[in-house]
């Protein structure tokens, strides 16, 4: 482990308890958080209505850093509670009456297939572009499906189940090509793999604070191109979303800023609590995360090769996010026997291990060895 990481696992007390190779499930969280709840409780506990004006502060200052660590200008994220009702709000605004098609893939979350078909009420419809062995997507399958009908590409840059990542910069220029606009669900990428929403000229992307980003649970968030911040007004929306909201008179024009994304009352505490790992994922860079996640996520293959184990994830590192997907019968179980030894990763539609850049080499070791005689046993 290089200087700055090292130093910076030490501010993670979770992993003196286990080995913890679960990120892209929850991040562990740093030390500095416990001051900003102490903090919280202060103000709370001596509540006065003037905290608002510090806490709007806070609020977009969180944002607009988000926005700088995704290499976007200052105004144009804006944050809520969960990915899913950022999504509903901008697929809302998308009008679908005179070009219909949706391009998606079969390696979705869950939330996304689901609020895309809800779309077909609205005149939409949904082209699924089909997994290779349910593991990764034909780049050029995709590449062929986005056509003049299109309207919106929308897709995860890192499968949350392999981690097998999408070229967005080809996805990107095919839409635009064809006139269609592209969402990108970077739930599972962003604090792990490097992400210039600027460079990649996309429409939307999403993505939230407590995974890969060792945030706060309630933490996601949207950033929206300037370029077509003006044409999208969210139907579903609230006060919040308006110009000037704290004069309190009537919300009728858009905020010129992503925060016409909002919708009430913003979640304080969890853009508070997720603020300190942001500034700690900014000292450190994206780049020497990237090398230490590939470095461990390499060593993870390297035991399952030897091992003889089925991978589901690309083994080339331009091709694979921060998790290694392991696919062999039993594994379920052998993933709540490791847990209970406490070596903690998850399980969804396989062993998912996904190290972060405070792991170190030894803890993917004990964990490997832990596992191939747990799977070796069960088969
Ligand atoms: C790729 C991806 N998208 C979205 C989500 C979660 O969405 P929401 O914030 O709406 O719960 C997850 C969470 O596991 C995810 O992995």
């Amino acid at each position: 482990m290089i200087g700055d990481l090292a130093s910076a696992r030490a501010e993670f007390p979770l992993l003196e308890s286990c080995v913890y190779l679960n990120s892209n499930s929850t991040g562990a969280v740093p030390r500095g958080v416990e001051q900003v709840l102490a903090d919280y409780w202060q103000t709370i506990s001596r509540w006065r209505d003037e905290v608002w004006e510090r806490w709007w502060v806070e609020l977009h200052a969180y944002a607009d850093d988000l926005a700088a660590f995704l290499g976007a200008p200052a105004g144009s994220v804006v944050t809520d509670v969960n990915l899913s009702s950022l999504l509903g709000r901008v697929l809302g605004a998308i009008d679908f009456s005179k070009r219909s098609k949706i391009v998606t893939t079969a390696l979705e979350f869950p939330t996304v297939p689901f609020l895309l078909r809800a779309q077909e009420r609205r005149g939409a419809s949904v082209h699924v572009v089909p997994a290779r062995g349910g593991a990764s997507i034909d780049g050029e399958a995709l590449l062929a499906a986005i056509d003049d009908e299109t309207r919106l590409v929308c897709l995860s840059h890192a499968s949350y189940e392999t981690g097998a990542l999408v070229d967005l910069h080809a996805v990107a220029r095919r839409a635009r090509a064809c006139g269609a606009w592209v969402v990108v669900d970077a739930y599972q990428s962003v604090g792990v793999v490097p992400l210039d929403v600027e460079a990649l000229d996309v429409e939307f992307v999403l993505g939230g604070a407590h995974k890969w980003m060792c945030g706060s649970i309630e933490s996601a968030f949207l950033y929206v191109n300037p370029r077509v911040l003006c044409e999208v007004e969210p139907p579903a929306t609230g006060w919040m979303a308006a110009r000037d909201p704290l004069s309190f008179g009537p919300a009728t024009d858009y905020a010129d800023t992503a925060r016409r994304f909002a919708s009430g009352t913003p979640a304080v505490l969890p853009a508070l609590v997720s603020h300190v790992a942001l500034r700690m994922l900014g000292r450190l860079g994206m780049p020497a995360i990237r090398e230490a996640s590939l470095r461990l996520t390499s060593r993870v293959l390297s035991h399952a090769h030897d091992a003889d184990l089925p991978v589901a994830t690309p083994l080339d590192d331009a091709a694979r996010g921060g998790v290694v997907c392991l696919r062999f019968a039993g594994d379920d179980r052998v993933v709540a026997a490791l847990k209970a030894d406490g070596l903690v990763c998850s399980h969804r539609g396989g062993v998912r291990i996904a190290p972060h850049f405070y792991n170190t080499v030894d803890e993917v070791d004990t964990f490997m060895r832990a596992l191939i005689a747990r799977a070796r046993a069960s088969s």
